[in-house]
């Protein structure tokens, strides 16, 4: 994708796939849209598909398909124990994650239950580069906490550090200090770090994670579910790893850690997920919980099926044409925004375009939620839903008090090889012309707030009656348009 160079000069992220099955679209008027997310308490999980345009909720569960990953999944074996299906997966992991023991979950948040109930202890902490809102919730559900160790600028908006998703060393060593090793169950660091734009970090860094984690005879666990991408993004941005193929630089990175989990409905266009290690001692304490939380050792609540998408998307994992495609087409969605003064995290990162709520919205305070009211704007003045990244995916502590989160993001996902470029480009022109009509969008608040994971569920009001004055200037621009 990368090699390609147009003759006008002009530069565009090149498909190297055809379109062969396709899913119609709805682009209903933007009074549909009011009363479709007035109907869904101004959340945007709330929405029906037949009332979006562009689905940018996700990537997970949502990239394409291959048509070998479609075939594979019409032979699966359907065995409660022993499949074939499964021990295909088994190969793949070994082949391109190099992990000899693998444990089957139904999806990444699954793993991350039973790593933390397998490790993680009342009162300890876990380093990490930064949070995973599920990760967080099962560490918090066994009464401990996570230390977050991002390297300095790693939640600056604008910036030129290739590297945004990058452990801080010397904060590691302070960290590890300050809580002493007996507290630390392990220390994790994500792929493309979610929560901060799908920043990436070096391989240099991790070598340096693996070094302090060697030093005080610590447990390294890496959430792989972005593996792909952030081994792209090394490749492309670390100069030492240039030359190498994307299998290794992918194994390289699996081989620097003792446990390895992953979504699957991210890492292998599939669903599922898993957990995956060499060390005997680590898989013995994990495997007894999962025929009671998952399913047995061979399917692990997950249909044959899509164990079957996952065998051979773990191999694809490893085609750059593959995992290039999305962050390409983040790339273009980030820079046209930039040149519109829209304000975007940069570098352009993984699985999404992030848009930077609280520099697009300054005159929303942070306890009305400015990524939320965005993302409600957006899907108005569009059909497109983003996700909420900031305040509002975040939580209230014991007291009650809201935790201010460190960024305000809405991000626009672009699942691999799903939308177009001329749906990219509509994509900024409405937000553009979001960005230009700003003052009109206002607050949001809960009407009913749950206690955990409060974003999904969660009812919101308008803090006044901003909705409307958005679908009338629209109206007054746009005319009869869709
Ligand atoms: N880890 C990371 C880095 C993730 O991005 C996700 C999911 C999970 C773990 C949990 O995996 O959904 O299979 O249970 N991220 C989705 C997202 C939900 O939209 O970013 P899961």
């Amino acid at each position: 994708m990368q090699q390609v160079k147009f003759f006008s000069g002009e530069q565009i992220p090149l498909e190297l796939h055809k379109v062969r099955i396709v899913q119609k679209l709805n682009l209903v008027p933007i009074e549909r849209r009011y009363d479709a997310i007035n109907d869904g308490f101004f959340n945007d999980y709330m929405l029906s598909t037949n009332d979006i345009y562009l689905d940018m909720l996700t990537d997970s569960g949502c990239n394409a398909m291959s048509d070998n990953q479609l075939s594979a999944m019409m032979r699966a074996d359907d065995a409660y124990a022993g499949s074939q299906s499964f021990e295909r997966f088994h190969h793949g992991v070994i082949d391109v994650l190099g992990k000899k023991l693998l444990l089957p979950c139904h999806q990444g948040r699954a793993a991350e239950h039973i790593i933390a109930k397998s490790f993680v202890k009342p009162g300890n902490v876990v380093p990490c580069n930064y949070h995973f809102t599920t990760f967080l919730a099962h560490v918090q559900e066994q009464g401990a906490t996570v230390r977050e160790l991002l390297c300095d600028g790693a939640t600056d908006i604008s910036s030129d550090n290739p590297f945004k998703g990058n452990m801080d060393i010397d904060k590691l060593k302070a960290c590890i200090e300050e809580v002493g090793t007996d507290n630390i169950p392990f220390i994790r660091m994500e792929a493309s770090t979610n929560l901060i734009g799908g920043q990436p970090f070096s391989m240099r860094n991790l070598m340096d994670v693996r070094k302090v984690a060697d030093h005080y005879g610590i447990l390294l666990v890496m959430d792989a579910s972005l593996l792909g991408e952030n081994a792209y993004l090394i490749k492309m941005r670390e100069k030492e790893w240039k030359q190498n193929s994307l299998a290794e630089i992918l194994k390289m990175m699996t081989g620097l850690a003792d446990l390895v989990y992953f979504s699957a409905r991210k890492l292998t266009s599939s669903r599922g997920g898993g957990i995956c290690t060499n060390r005997q001692d680590l898989y013995d304490v994990m495997a007894p919980l999962i025929p009671e939380y998952e399913g047995f050792l061979t399917y692990g609540g997950m249909s044959v099926r899509e164990i079957e998408a996952m065998a051979v998307g773990i191999y694809e994992t490893t085609d750059e044409t593959v995992i290039s495609q999305s962050v390409e087409f983040i790339k273009y969605l980030v820079d046209s925004s930039v040149k519109c003064g829209i304000p975007m995290v940069t570098p352009p990162g993984v699985l999404g375009a992030h848009v930077d709520a609280a520099g697009f919205c300054p005159h929303i305070p942070q306890n009305e939620y400015p990524a939320g009211a965005l993302a409600v704007a957006l899907y108005l003045c569009s059909g497109v839903r983003g996700m909420e990244r900031g305040t509002l995916s975040s939580f209230r502590d014991e007291n009650g008090v809201e935790k201010m989160a460190d960024m305000e993001l809405l991000r626009l996902a672009v699942p691999r090889r799903v939308f177009t470029l001329s749906q990219i480009k509509y994509v900024v022109d409405r937000l553009h012309w979001l960005y230009e009509n700003r003052e009109l969008i206002g607050g949001l608040r809960f009407t009913y707030e749950p206690k955990v994971l409060r974003f999904f569920l969660g009812k919101l009001e308008p803090t006044s009656d901003w909705p409307r004055k958005i679908v009338a200037k629209f109206r007054k621009d746009f005319g009869d348009s869709l």
